[in-house]
């Protein structure tokens, strides 16, 4: 039980660092929480038209989830992986440091995907690929992926792993409510140039 409480405070805490938050207050532009969607997530900061920063937080933001799940892989084995992966994203929703105000945890859980099955976490991926590819909505895109990674666990992972990864994605639905209420009125950003978007 030690080992599992270690894993899943060790998973919170990286979690937790906001890194989109950082990167771009780093880059002298402000908080991210004042501009497009409000979101610390990397959707959000490629609004600010730095690539390069969206990129690297959406590693690092994925990173998060990845490593905390890999070192309780290697201390304590497949379970505990799911549950420090899993506390990542919930420290990158619920950061400490943010009073609790964090980010919707995509890429925080497609980075625990990849580390606890990466057949789903590569499945969950270009799933995403393909649904942004399509529409060119982040949001739709996650909830997509998401809400497909429990399925794609039942056939190739576990039913331990379909267990958590349903959670997640109820989780990732949850914080994406008002994502889900701009899609329905059609009134989402789209990713990608302005110039190819629909009249
Ligand atoms: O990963 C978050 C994405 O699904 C939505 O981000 O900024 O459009 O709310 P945003």
């Amino acid at each position: 039980w030690s080992v599992l409480l270690l894993c899943g405070l060790g998973g919170y805490l990286l979690g937790s660092v906001p890194f989109g938050l950082v990167l771009v207050r780093l880059a002298g532009l402000g908080d991210i929480r004042a501009i497009g969607s409000g979101n610390i997530g990397a959707t959000n900061v490629l609004r600010t038209g730095r690539k390069d920063l969206a990129l690297a937080t959406l590693v690092l933001d994925s990173a998060k989830g990845a490593i905390a799940a890999l070192i309780a892989l290697v201390l304590a084995g497949p379970l505990p992986a799911l549950v420090a992966g899993g506390l990542a994203v919930l420290g990158h929703n619920y950061p400490v440091w943010l009073r609790f105000k964090g980010g919707k945890g995509v890429a925080t859980t497609l980075g625990t995907l990849l580390a606890t099955s990466w057949p789903v976490g590569l499945a969950a991926c270009l799933t995403w690929v393909a649904v942004a590819a399509a529409f060119r909505y982040s949001s739709l895109a996650a909830l997509v992926c998401l809400a497909l990674a429990p399925v794609y666990a039942l056939f190739l992972a576990t039913p331990a792993h379909a267990v958590v990864f349903a959670l997640l994605a109820a989780l990732a639905w949850a914080r994406h409510h008002e994502n889900i209420r701009r899609l329905l009125r059609g009134e989402e950003s789209r990713i990608g140039p302005k110039e190819n978007d629909p009249p």
